[in-house]
């Protein structure tokens, strides 16, 4: 193995045991040799690793850039690789997903029975209809029946539409809308802080919006009253106790460039995107980068805290996990229920080795301090990790120290709903720093730029850019081919690059530290939200004119929502109307979209174009200078 090198910080080195057990033992070896040969790099994990009902002619077509490919020309379900080859092995009784549900119940699905359900549900949505191509919006809590109705979807070849459970009415419309689903899956309600979130409730109102949907399917987890409606309603568990829902069903044969999902998310303008991905890439690129990235073994439990209505979820909950025969565990409720020990508690209580969260949920643990934790056996744990924002130091120490005992190295994922997998991030070997996510995937190329595309001096702010294509990136934005190339690859037309959006520094050893967004989206608490929504929804209310919001960092969620809003002629700014504004966000977009503050102004500063500048707003608001604003409106 090389030496070590003497590098700049604070840096965390790993332990000889984590070094000897690691999938990729030496980063830099392995990643010259793919940036080498990507191609070949990629095509033979691809056919190492996974099924396929047919070959590839190609492993990457690039000759319609951006519009790239991956193995094109083979047939394979990532169904198939995920539940269907397992059948076959001893890991078809094994627990594939371990659930605890807020109140307390559990459930085992091994393998076995979790391909039972899966085929069950894919039976009767095909009798309903469903067929290839055809999209199904899932919104549900985090249960089990969550992940089995995606991978029923993937396996007859619809594509899922998951929208998250934390999502309230017009939100879920307007996704349900844009895909023209014809079918919904929901369920009665999600507990929550030991209350219910009246999940069909709202689904019934979304659907009253929305022309497009013709039966709603709902799973009864919380069991109180909910209105059905006749004709287009129907419980899950009658439907799965008919003779159609047949335990045995074909995997449909799928081209490897064929959809298998659409995940919308928050943009610069506008609309959410519906960012696509397809069966075969995904595949490769979700599976490899657990398995290496958080050295995924046999006897592991994997625990990724996250909600699988989020990308975080549909990659490292379900697919990723399922494809490489590993055990999931999944959580439905809040980490601090009925006590701020409940997580460590079932780190105990499940024995769990990998616990992969989000910054915000650790600095809101850590709050309450380390004797929490310290209740707990925590010693099954061997790996960490974090996603979603940058993670403060501060909050990767007491992870590291708290939680991991200092034996366990923490992986800072940097990644987005477009980029599938992770993308900067280390694997368990490398030395850490924390507040980095350190360096790129193996075979894959980032940089630091400025406006022109040269490379900026070490240690400054600059753009982040991805120079090569991986498997798992998204293909287009479904409908909206052209939103996708200008989105994403039209800054750097002539060198081809993908732009995530964020800045970012790159130290003297080539240590990425990402800062932030560019763009007009915030991050609250890791989700991430468009300024546009939310301010689509203030002057959805009668009271409302006009609105602009920006992002205020804040030492808990990373950042809140400041809202400016022109009240329209007859009303009054008050702190009843202000409240009254939040919560209709929160009733149409989600709780998480809730204004901290609602501040009621007369002007807002505008271009001469009529835009807003948000960027004068949010430098007000810090108390720094407002810049350059020679166009702004006189
Ligand atoms: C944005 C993508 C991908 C899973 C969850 C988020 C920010 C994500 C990190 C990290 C610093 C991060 C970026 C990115 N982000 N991970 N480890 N360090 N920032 O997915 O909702 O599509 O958001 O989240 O700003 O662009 P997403």
């Amino acid at each position: 193995m090389s030496e070590k090198k003497q590098m700049v910080g604070d840096v965390y080195y790993p332990t000889p045991e984590v070094v000897a057990q690691a999938h990729v033992p030496d980063y830099e070896k392995v990643n010259s040799a793919a940036v080498a040969d990507l191609a070949g790099f990629w095509g033979r994990i691809a056919a190492e690793n996974f099924e396929w009902y047919e070959p590839w002619e190609t492993v990457l077509d690039e000759s319609n850039a951006p519009f790239y490919k991956w193995f094109v020309g083979a047939k394979v379900n990532i169904v198939h690789n995920a539940l269907d080859r397992h059948q076959r092995t001893a890991v078809r009784n094994k627990a594939a997903m371990i659930f605890e549900g807020e109140p307390g119940d559990v459930r085992v699905l091994t393998y076995q029975q979790l391909n039972h359900q899966v085929c069950k549900f894919a039976s009767v949505l095909r009798s309903m209809g469903v067929r290839k191509g055809d999209r199904v919006t899932i919104y549900m809590g985090r249960i089990p029946e969550l992940a089995i109705a995606m991978l029923a979807c993937a396996k007859i070849g619809a594509m899922h539409s998951v929208v998250y459970g934390g999502f309230s009415t017009e939100a879920l419309h307007e996704r349900i809308e844009d895909s023209q689903s014809r079918v919904l899956v929901t369920c009665d309600g999600a507990w929550l802080r030991g209350q219910i979130v009246e999940l069909k409730k709202i689904a019934n109102e979304a659907v009253d919006r929305s022309a497009s949907i013709e039966t709603v399917i709902c799973v009864k987890r919380t069991g109180q009253e909910v209105e059905m409606v006749a004709e287009r309603d129907h419980w899950y568990h009658d439907l799965m106790n008919l003779p159609i829902a047949s335990p045995k069903a074909a995997t449909e044969v799928m081209d490897a460039e064929d959809p298998l999902f659409i995940l919308y998310t928050s943009g610069t303008t506008g609309k959410p995107k519906a960012i696509l991905h397809t069966h075969g890439g995904y595949m490769v690129g979700t599976a490899t980068t657990l398995k290496w990235v958080f050295d995924i073994k046999p006897e592991d439990i994997w625990w990724c805290a996250a909600d699988p209505g989020w990308i975080t979820g549909h990659s490292y909950i379900v697919y990723a996990p399922l494809v490489l025969g590993a055990t999931s565990f999944m959580y439905e409720g809040a980490p601090t229920y009925p006590n701020p020990d409940r997580w460590w508690q079932l780190v105990a209580r499940y024995g769990i080795t990998i616990l992969y969260t989000a910054p915000t949920a650790i600095r809101g643990l850590m709050r309450f301090g380390e004797s929490w934790p310290e209740q707990h056996d925590l010693s099954s744990l061997r790996l960490l990790g974090t996603v979603g924002e940058p993670i403060n130091p501060e909050a990767w120490r007491w992870y590291y120290r708290y939680i991991g005992k200092e034996r366990c190295p923490v992986m800072d994922t940097w990644w987005q709903t477009e980029t599938g997998s992770f993308m900067i991030t280390p694997v368990p070997s490398m030395p850490l720093k924390p507040g980095s996510a350190t360096r790129p995937f193996p075979g894959l190329q980032v940089d630091v730029v400025d406006e022109e595309g040269n490379p900026v001096p070490p240690n400054e702010e600059g753009y982040l850019v991805v120079k090569t294509p991986w498997p798992a990136m998204l293909r287009t934005i479904y409908g909206d081919p052209d939103r996708y190339v200008n989105q994403y690859w039209s800054r750097y037309e002539e060198q081809g690059w993908y732009l995530p959006g964020d800045s970012a520094k790159k130290d003297e050893d080539g240590y990425i530290w990402i800062i932030g967004r560019i763009d007009d989206v915030i991050k609250v608490s890791g989700y991430r939200l468009g300024t546009a929504e939310v301010e689509s929804a203030l002057v959805s209310h009668p009271a409302v004119a006009e609105a602009a919001v920006i992002g205020v960092p804040d030492e808990l969620k990373g950042n809140i929502i400041k809202a400016f809003c022109i009240l329209r002629q007859g009303y009054q700014g008050s702190e009843k109307l202000a409240k009254e504004l939040k919560d209709h966000v929160g009733h149409e977009i989600g709780p998480i979209a809730k204004p901290a503050t609602v501040e009621f102004v007369s002007t807002l500063p505008k271009t001469r174009s009529g835009k807003i500048m948000r960027r004068v707003l949010k430098a007000q608001a810090l108390g720094q200078d407002v810049g350059d604003v020679s166009t702004l409106e006189a």
